[in-house]
C-alpha cells in the first residue's frame, strides 16, 4: 500500500474476526514499530502480549470504570478527563457495555504499552500545566505499530482506558518500576476496515508566522 494512502485511511477497528493472529505476525508487526523515532533514539517502549485470559478479564475490571465515567462525562465535558477544566461527574452509571471490551478475551491481540520514563527527556516537566513532550517518544512507536498491522491485513485500536487504572494494572501486568502505561493496543483481522476518515482540514489548524497568524491556504 501506498503510504500516503495509509496515512489518509487507517481508521480505529474495534470489531475483529476469530481468525487468529500467529506470534509470528505480532512479532514481525513490533519488528517495524521499532523503526519509529524517540528523543535521542532512547527508544523507551516496552510491549506485553497479553494472551491469558484471566489477565485479559482483570484488565477489563480496570478499565470498566473509566468507560463508565467516560460515558458520564461526554454529555458534560467535549473532551472527558482534559487536563484544564475536568472534574469526575457526581452520577456515573457502573458497568456500561462496551463492545470491543466485551470481547477482551477473544480479541485475536491484545498489546500493553509502556514507556521506561528514565528514557524519556521531559523537556516540558516541571511546567503548571501537565507535561506532554515526553508522548512523544512513545506514541509514533505506537502509531507505527499500528500502520504495521494494517500492512500485514490487520485493523486495530489504540486506547487509554487501562492507563487511568496504572496503579492498580502495575502489579496485575508487572509493570517494572519507573514504567509508564502508555497504552493499550488491541489488533485482528477486521471485520471492517474504515477508511474514510473525518479530520478537519489544514486551514482549521495551521496558520502563518504564528499561531494567531492568517490561515495556511493551499
Ligand atoms: C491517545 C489515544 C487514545 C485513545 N483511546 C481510546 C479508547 O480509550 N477507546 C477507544 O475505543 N478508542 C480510543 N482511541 C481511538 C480514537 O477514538 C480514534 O483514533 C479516533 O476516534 C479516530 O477514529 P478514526 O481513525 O476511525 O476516524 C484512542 C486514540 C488515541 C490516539
Amino acid at each position: 500500500m501506498e503510504l500516503r494512502d495509509a496515512i489518509r485511511s487507517s481508521g480505529a477497528v474495534r470489531q475483529f474476526t476469530d481468525e487468529e493472529v500467529p506470534l509470528s505476525k505480532v512479532h514481525a508487526v513490533l519488528d517495524d514499530a521499532r523503526f519509529a523515532a524517540s528523543g535521542s533514539n532512547r527508544q523507551p517502549w516496552r510491549v506485553a502480549v497479553v494472551e491469558d485470559t484471566k489477565i485479559r478479564e482483570s484488565m477489563l475490571e480496570l478499565m470498566q470504570p473509566t468507560w463508565d465515567e467516560w460515558i458520564a462525562a461526554a454529555g458534560i465535558y467535549e473532551t472527558p478527563f482534559n487536563a484544564i477544566d475536568y472534574v469526575t461527574p457526581t452520577e456515573i452509571t457502573p458497568n456500561i457495555p462496551n463492545g470491543m471490551l466485551a470481547e477482551i478475551a477473544t480479541i485475536p491481540v491484545v498489546l500493553a504499552v509502556a514507556a521506561d520514563l528514565r528514557r524519556i527527556a521531559m523537556m516540558d516537566n516541571g511546567f503548571e500545566r501537565p507535561p506532554m513532550t515526553g508522548g512523544a517518544s512513545i506514541y509514533p512507536f505506537c502509531w507505527n505499530l499500528l500502520l504495521s498491522a494494517r500492512a500485514h491485513g490487520l485493523g486495530g485500536v489504540m486506547t487509554t482506558f487501562l492507563s487511568r487504572a496504572e496503579a492498580e494494572a502495575q502489579p496485575l501486568l508487572g509493570l517494572p518500576e519507573h514504567h509508564a502505561l502508555v497504552a493499550t493496543i488491541f489488533l485482528g483481522v477486521p471485520v471492517h476496515q474504515p477508511t474514510k476518515l473525518k479530520r478537519l482540514p489544514v486551514e482549521s489548524f495551521a496558520t502563518l508566522n504564528r499561531f494567531d497568524g492568517p490561515p495556511l491556504e493551499a
